[in-house]
């Protein structure tokens, strides 16, 4: 295996707890003027679309399948918010290639990465699962306020007044440069989801990582939902019950397709693909969701 496609990750990294706060001024001050290396692969998405599952992928495919990193060093350290207030901490010591996070809109990002070669990697997700998914999160994640029915909480993403905004204008604004960029891979929770190791193999072309049949089958392996759900370093219950309590719901909810259906009434589904058409108009995008 090559010593340089293996992810850099520093001792310190590990010392870190993860913030449950939201960003302050000054994090996303250093979030917009950051200066991206041509080496770094940026993973972006909405809150609830598969984040974790995508820096999981990506720790696996830097180390060929090797999971040691996986297995030892929290994700948030592996793989940090770029918005996050300790992101500076985790990513001086860094050297080779380096894995970020970020949930920000683009237009916030779009002068930086200008100019940049950094790969990026941009998952979306059916948004009323991720709107389900996100209920759930906002009643164990208590740096969020406390989601009310979900009828309101609804409302308000389809507002675009939750955390990170607007759904619809983050994957606008992320797909519109997507043509001709040869720097900017979509891909969505369902293509994991239906089939994680075709997926996985074309995210490894994209990085120009190629894996070996077994470094490929061991990455699938410890990317499965049952893997991670019993993988500290993912499953987030190392964090403090101030920060997620986990009393009131997992992290590693149920990692489906098509739950919404268990939540939404069939009013709140025509209304929500009434607000979908009309807000995705503009889009180039075509999205099929079969369930
Ligand atoms: P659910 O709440 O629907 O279960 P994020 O990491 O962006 O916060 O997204 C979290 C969602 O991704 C949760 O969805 C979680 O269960 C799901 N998830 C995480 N790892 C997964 C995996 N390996 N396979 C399927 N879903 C996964």
């Amino acid at each position: 295996a090559s010593a340089m496609a293996r992810l850099d990750v520093t001792e310190t990294f590990c010392q870190i707890t993860f913030p449950g706060h939201l960003h302050t001024q000054e994090s996303l001050r250093y979030a917009t003027d950051f200066q991206f290396r041509d080496t770094d692969t940026l993973i972006v998405t909405y809150p609830k679309s598969g984040t974790t599952w995508m820096q999981q992928a990506l720790t696996l495919l830097f180390n060929r399948g090797d999971a040691t990193v996986s297995q030892t060093v929290p994700n948030w350290a592996r793989a940090p918010w770029l918005e996050q207030y300790y992101c500076p901490e985790v990513l001086k010591a860094s050297q080779g290639p380096r894995i970020i996070t970020t949930h920000l809109p683009y237009h916030l990002l779009a002068p930086s990465l200008q100019g940049s070669r950094a790969k990026v990697i941009y998952v979306t997700r059916n948004p009323k699962d991720v709107a389900v998914s996100y209920y759930h999160f906002h009643k164990m994640a208590n740096f969020l306020p406390q989601p009310g029915s979900f009828e309101v909480f609804l409302n308000k993403f389809l507002d675009g007044t939750l955390n990170y905004g607007s759904w619809f204008d983050h994957v606008k604004g992320w797909t519109s440069q997507a043509k001709d960029n040869r720097n900017f891979f979509y891909i969505t929770y369902e293509d994991m989801w239906q089939d994680l190791k075709g997926s996985l193999e074309r995210i490894s072309t994209f990085l120009q990582c190629p894996l070996e049949a077994e470094e490929l089958n061991s990455t699938q392996r410890h990317c499965s939902f049952s893997s991670m759900k019993e993988n500290a370093m993912v499953n987030y219950t190392q964090i403090s019950e101030e920060i997620m309590d986990h009393s009131k719901g997992q992290f590693m909810r149920k990692g489906k397709i098509g739950d919404w259906k268990t939540m939404f009434t069939e009013e709140q589904s025509r209304h929500f693909d009434q607000v979908f058409e009309s807000e995705m108009e503009s889009s180039q995008l075509r999205f099929v969701w079969a369930y």
